[in-house]
């Protein structure tokens, strides 16, 4: 069998970080996978976390399995973050999962849409993240893109997404990504939020909202505003959500599924369907990330520690991206960059052709996207200026 097997590309994201840590130039930039860095250029343990870890290591009694949805504390301690409070749904109405990470969430609702509408199409945005598609097709779905963006203007095409959506059929599911959208950090406003939502409940539309990077555009609660006005308008969806960034767990593999719904009955009959999908891809989920996550959240003092990291994350990503905009803008390229300094969260999609980026690879050691995304938390005091400068170098050889 093996030798009929032809190879795949790797995958854009993780097989390039893959290449980058390959690479023996000591001087290379890795601004591609959405990890946060530090101005030295470390991901850090959070100090919230490691604290909590000290106490599970003092007091965790057992490795038994944790149940199909993960530990208990979860369903009490999750929503409410998720909501920051106002509008969070009552526990009746919406069943909450511990899943390995965001991507073992959608895995799930994947799933778990093919066994209970499999005629029914995903729409995602154009660009999204390039696992989105993966994820959906191999659950055995079909996807298709809503237009989100406007690379010539560099900012959402909010008209054509509704027009987008407009052709959406009835029961069919929508992808949007809560805050920070990745690869294009440019997120939707409230009131286009309140747009969205009135559509997606107009045409009975379904929305999967993926939840990755809460804290990390303008504070936990603000980044809570898609989910708020989907819970107001909408009467049914799902959210996956993860916490490898805004609590720094990625190798943890923690996140949340949770789905909601009207009434009791119909939420409790989903939660036993999402169960055998979750028995099925991976029978439950392993315990230490979500441990971690809720020994801190449920201790007010570390809890505070925490939003004090996360915010000081949410700052140095905010100044980074000013910082390089200004840098650029003083290079007097023939291309405006402005656009970096409006967008939120860790990425951005820089314009760059592909073979910019590959200049910006081979001839500085400077690792992007192919797409074009750039992950800004890579950029630190040391190396801003000179990939500005590279920037700067490889546009002006193309004239754009
Ligand atoms: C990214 O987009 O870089 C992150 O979401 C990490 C990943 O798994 O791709």
């Amino acid at each position: 069998m093996f030798q009929n097997v032809t190879p795949v590309p790797s995958d854009p994201i993780l097989g390039l970080l893959d290449t980058f840590r390959a690479d023996p130039r000591p001087d290379k930039v890795n601004l591609t996978v959405g990890v946060y860095q530090d101005d030295h250029g470390t991901t850090p343990i959070l100090e919230c976390v490691r604290q909590a870890e000290l106490q599970l290591l003092r007091d965790e009694t057992t490795k038994d399995y944790l149940g199909m949805a993960g530990n208990p504390a979860f369903p009490h301690v999750i929503p409410p973050l998720l909501w920051s409070g106002a509008e969070t749904p009552d526990a009746s109405c919406c069943a909450t999962f511990q899943t390995p990470g965001g991507s073992g969430a959608l895995r799930v609702v994947a799933d778990f849409l093919h066994e209970v509408t499999p005629q029914a199409t995903v729409w995602l945005s154009q660009p999204t993240w390039p696992n989105h598609p993966g994820i959906f097709q191999a659950a055995g779905l079909r996807t298709q893109d809503y237009r989100y963006f406007n690379p010539s203007q560099s900012g959402l095409d909010f008209p054509a997404m509704l027009q987008d959506l407009q052709r959406a059929a009835d029961g069919d599911c929508v992808v949007l990504h809560a805050c920070c959208h990745n690869p294009t950090g440019a997120d939707l406003s409230d009131s286009e939020w309140t747009e969205v939502g009135q559509l997606l409940a107009d045409r009975h539309l379904v929305p999967v909202l993926d939840y990755a990077y809460q804290g990390f555009a303008r504070g936990l609660e603000q980044d809570a505003t898609g989910l708020r006005v989907l819970s107001r308008l909408v009467p049914e969806y799902f959210v996956c959500a993860s916490f490898s960034k805004n609590f720094g767990l990625y190798r943890e593999r923690i996140g949340g599924l949770l789905a909601v719904g009207p009434a009791p009955p119909s939420v409790a009959s989903v939660a036993s369907r999402l169960r055998i999908s979750i028995r099925t891809n991976y029978s439950n989920p392993p315990a230490h990330g979500g441990a971690v996550v809720v020994t801190f959240l449920q201790d007010s003092a570390l809890r505070d520690l925490g939003m004090g990291e996360l915010s000081a994350m949410r700052t140095r990503i905010a100044t980074t991206r000013r910082d390089f905009t200004n840098m650029l803008q003083s290079l007097d390229l023939p291309r405006d960059f402005s656009f970096l300094n409006r967008q939120f969260g860790m990425f951005a999609l820089t314009g760059l052709s592909p073979n910019q980026v590959r200049q910006l690879n081979q001839e500085h050691g400077i690792y992007l996207v192919g797409s074009g995304r750039m992950n800004v938390a890579g950029l630190n005091s040391s190396n801003l200026e000179r990939v500005a400068r590279a920037f700067a170098s490889v546009v002006h050889r193309d004239g754009r």
